[in-house]
């Protein structure tokens, strides 16, 4: 046998393998279905209920709503998420703007924000937000305050945003910060700015704003708990 025979044999054998696809139909044709066309679950995922007294733990899904603890189950949005980029930040692109909060301002909502503002913003933004008590400045990082006129003209969506995915200097927390906790911490961010402040207590359970909240001023004196 030539070395072209054998070239040749061996295309004839790698050709058609390589080219999967046809192969594939025709297993579709013959079992109706494909290896490609699988149920696929995300990391953790368990479609079955959590069992009875389990501890849940974070999983690669998203919650359901604002303040549940994922289970592991499927994601629960209701719609999903549009994917965006920093450029579509910069360029303050609808799919941006456009983004509605689905979080309402409640103390709550306040808290869970505090926590994670403390923990992932603080470093850098200072911890009330007017940066030059950020940290990481010492290091070099611009003191970018949070509390300026520009970033109270921030619309709600940008500054999800912008946590989600970053802007310039600043490093994306969209893997770190789930969708709903964004949320949250949009809505502290707009606290420190003194811009929103929590429904108030009715007499005698406790005024929400009693706690040490830099800029924050209480405008909302009426109303329920949330
Ligand atoms: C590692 C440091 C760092 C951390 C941590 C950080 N930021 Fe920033 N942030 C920056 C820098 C730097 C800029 C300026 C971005 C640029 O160059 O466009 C900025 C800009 C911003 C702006 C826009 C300010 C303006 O006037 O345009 C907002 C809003 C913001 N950050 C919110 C947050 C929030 C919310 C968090 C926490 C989830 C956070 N940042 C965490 C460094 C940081």
């Amino acid at each position: 046998m030539t070395r072209l025979t054998v070239l040749g044999l061996l295309a004839l054998l790698i050709l058609p393998a390589g080219a999967c696809s046809p192969l594939d139909d025709a297993v579709v044709a013959v079992f109706g279905r494909s290896m490609r066309d699988q149920p696929t679950f995300d990391p953790y995922e368990n479609p079955r209920p959590a069992p009875e007294g389990s501890v849940p733990f974070a999983a690669g899904n998203l919650p359901s709503g604002p303040f549940e603890v994922n289970l592991g189950q499927p994601q629960g949005l209701g719609e999903a998420l549009p994917p965006f980029t920093q450029l579509d930040v910069l360029n303050e692109a609808p799919v941006v703007m456009g983004l509605s909060n689905p979080v309402a301002l409640s103390e709550a909502s306040f808290e869970r924000g505090e926590e994670l503002y403390l923990r992932f913003c603080a470093p850098c933004h200072g911890p009330n937000g007017n940066g030059v008590s950020g940290y990481i400045i010492p290091a070099g990082y611009p003191p970018f305050p949070l509390l300026s006129d520009r970033a109270i003209a921030f619309s709600d969506g940008y500054l999800y945003g912008m946590i989600r995915v970053g802007r310039g200097l600043m490093p994306g927390y969209g893997h770190q910060i789930s969708h709903f906790d964004r949320w949250h911490v949009v809505n502290y961010l707009r606290l420190l700015q003194g811009v929103a402040s929590a429904p108030a207590f009715p007499e005698g359970t406790g005024d929400p704003m009693a706690r040490e909240v830099p800029q924050a001023t209480p405008q909302d004196q009426g109303g329920s708990p949330n």
